[in-house]
Parts: structure tokens; C-alpha cells; sequence
């Protein structure tokens, strides 16, 4: 048997820092509207998709003690692309020098969960190691005047080295879903800016996680107490309160950046999980709950016991 394990890791978060007070001094908005609706204090603007996917891909290396050259494949989960074509992992491949294939991947906010359970498929396909980015630049999509949307984003990146291993490796369980009836409800045509219906957005997203999650649990055998660390997609604090409740984690158990980050989309869940492991939540033997959603709708969770 041949898994994958993480054996390092990386962020990148542009340096402007967006308070709610900065949007409130030009949109109808409030700092307290925000917080309570959301959960966000503040998020980071800037940079480019392939800037911030170079500065976490380099850190994530730098851990893991690796060269691009040792890279077999590049997988760049994003729904902000610098351009159509080339892909943005294009520009990353360089920058970095990978030497393997390299591919974007769009699943919106479920990117990188989805990126995950690829990159172990393509570990045990027979790729040595795969580096996997989540990169965003959701501020370039966004239209600063239309407040539903401007209050929620922010840009940055987190990246992982996954390397193959004798036995099973770190994944236990995955789900992966889409439901293509709902991709009314956040889309960006070629050109424009991202629309979203936050409040059907919000129903779906709750119950995708929690049955999304209670999907990947069931096939690793196990239920939601024995999980560790909750690692959720972070689009508003409130749908993280109300999946971890439905789950039965407590919220000591749950990652929450969003009131530092915003919305970062599939940077989220990697930003996350750096937090955790900077802050020591996040140990070895640890089993850890991935779950995210996004447009499309797409959905996706995954159980780990981490070894990195
Ligand atoms: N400041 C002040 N008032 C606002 C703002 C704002 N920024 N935005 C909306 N409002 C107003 C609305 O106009 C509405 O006013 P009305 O009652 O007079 O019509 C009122 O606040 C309530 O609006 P709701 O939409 O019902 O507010 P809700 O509590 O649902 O919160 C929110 C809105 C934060 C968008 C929430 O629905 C949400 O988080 N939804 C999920 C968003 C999400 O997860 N998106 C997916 C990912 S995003 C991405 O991928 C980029």
C-alpha cells in the first residue's frame, strides 16, 4: 500500500490590511454589522494569484527540505487565475523550477480539499511528491462598491509538500460532491465581478458540511467526537458555528482565521491548517476534519491522521 503524508508546509498573505472601519468609511456598512454577521475584523488585499502561490510553494519547500526540481506535479487549486491561459500554475512551475507536470484546478472554495484527495490519487498513481497550493486574489473579482460581496473577501495562499510513503498514509476518508443546479448562486462571467446569493448560499452551505463531513467520517469509521481538530472552509463565522454544532465539535476543537483573513477561498483551508500548526494545535497522531464548500456548488471534506 502507498500513501501520501505533508512534510511541509507554507502561507502567503499580502501585507495591506483592510479594516471594517476602511470599508465602512467608504460603503454603507458598519464594523458592527460585519463582526456579527460575519465574523471578520479585517482580511488582507494585494498581490497577484501566482505571487502569493510562489511565496507559500518556496515556504512549503523550505519545510519540507525539497527543490522544485524534486516536485513531480504541481497542483494549483484557484478560482482567481492570473489569466485564462496560460494556467496560473504555469508561472508558478517557473518561478518555482518544478520539474513535473503543473495544472490549475477550479473548484471554488473546495479547491483545496479537492486538490488533496487528487494529489494522493496521483501519489498512488506513482508521483514521489506533489506540491499543492491554494491561491487566491478574490479582491480582483470583487466590486468595491457592492457591499454584500466587498465585506466578505480577502487574498492570500497556503500551500503543502506531500510525499509518498510506505502504508497507508495521512488520508483516511474523503467525499467529494457537486451540484451543478446551484451555480446561480456565486458566479463571475469573463470580465465581471462575483455575484453571490449569501443567503441561499448560506442554507446549502451548512447542511453541505455537515453531510459532506458525516460522509467522509462514515467511510473512515469514525464519528465526529473522536475528530481533533475541525478544519472548515471559513466563509462566515456563523456557518462555522452552526456545521460544528450540528457536527457536535466544540468550538475548542474548530480553526477560526476568518476574523483575521476574510473569505479566501481555497487559500482558506490551508491558511487554517498553517494556524494550527503554528499555534501547536495540530500534532502528530491528531485526526483532523477538512470540509469545504463553494460555487458550483461544490463540497468537499476529508479525514486525516497527521503525521507531518
Ligand atoms: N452591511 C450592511 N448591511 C448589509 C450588508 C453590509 N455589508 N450586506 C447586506 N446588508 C443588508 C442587506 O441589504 C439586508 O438588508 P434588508 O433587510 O434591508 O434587505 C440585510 O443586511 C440582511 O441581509 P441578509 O443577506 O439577510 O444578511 P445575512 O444575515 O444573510 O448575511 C451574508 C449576509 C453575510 C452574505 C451571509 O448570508 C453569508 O455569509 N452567506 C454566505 C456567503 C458565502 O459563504 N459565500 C460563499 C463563498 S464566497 C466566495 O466564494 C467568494
Amino acid at each position: 500500500m502507498r500513501g501520501a503524508v505533508v512534510t511541509g508546509w507554507g502561507i502567503a498573505l499580502p501585507d495591506k490590511v483592510v479594516t471594517n472601519d476602511d470599508l465602512s468609511a467608504r460603503l454603507d456598512t458598519s464594523d458592527s454589522w460585519i463582526t456579527e454577521r460575519t465574523g471578520i475584523k479585517e482580511r488582507r488585499i494585494g498581490g497577484t494569484t501566482s505571487e502569493l502561490a510562489v511565496e507559500a510553494g518556496r515556504q512549503a519547500l523550505k519545510r519540507a527540505g525539497r527543490q522544485g526540481d524534486q516536485i513531480d506535479v504541481l497542483v494549483l487549486a484557484t478560482t482567481t487565475p492570473d489569466a485564462i491561459v496560460p494556467g496560473t500554475s504555469a508561472t508558478v512551475q517557473n518561478a518555482l523550477g518544478v520539474a513535473g507536470g503543473a495544472f490549475d484546478l477550479n473548484a471554488a472554495c473546495s479547491g483545496f480539499v479537492y486538490g488533496l484527495v487528487t494529489a494522493h490519487g496521483l501519489v498512488q498513481a506513482g508521483a514521489e511528491r506533489v506540491l499543492l497550493i491554494g491561491s487566491e486574489t478574490l479582491s480582483r473579482i470583487t466590486n468595491w462598491d457592492d457591499r454584500s460581496v466587498a465585506v466578505l473577501v480577502g487574498d492570500g495562499a497556503g500551500g503543502v509538500v506531500l510525499e509518498a510513503t510506505d502504508g497507508p498514509g495521512q488520508l483516511l476518508a474523503w467525499d467529494l460532491g457537486a451540484d451543478g443546479s446551484l451555480r446561480h448562486l456565486l458566479c463571475c462571467d469573463h470580465g465581471g465581478y462575483l455575484f453571490m446569493n449569501g443567503r441561499e448560499i448560506f442554507r446549502h452551505a451548512v447542511h453541505a458540511v455537515v453531510s459532506s463531513s458525516l460522509n467522509a467520517l462514515g467511510r473512515a469509521g469514525l464519528t465526529a467526537d473522536e475528530i481533533d481538530l475541525f478544519v472548515p472552509h471559513q466563509a462566515n463565522a456563523r456557518i462555522i458555528e452552526a456545521a460544528s454544532q450540528r457536527l457536535g465539535i466544540p468550538s475548542d476543537r474548530c480553526v477560526v482565521t476568518i476574523d483575521r483573513y476574510g473569505n479566501t477561498s481555497s487559500a482558506s483551508i490551508p491558511l487554517a491548517l498553517a494556524d494550527a500548526l503554528e499555534t501547536d494545535r495540530l500534532r502528530p497522531g491528531a485526526l483532523v476534519l477538512l470540509s469545504g464548500f463553494g460555487g458550483g456548488m461544490t463540497w468537499a471534506s476529508a479525514v486525516l491522521r497527521w503525521k507531518g
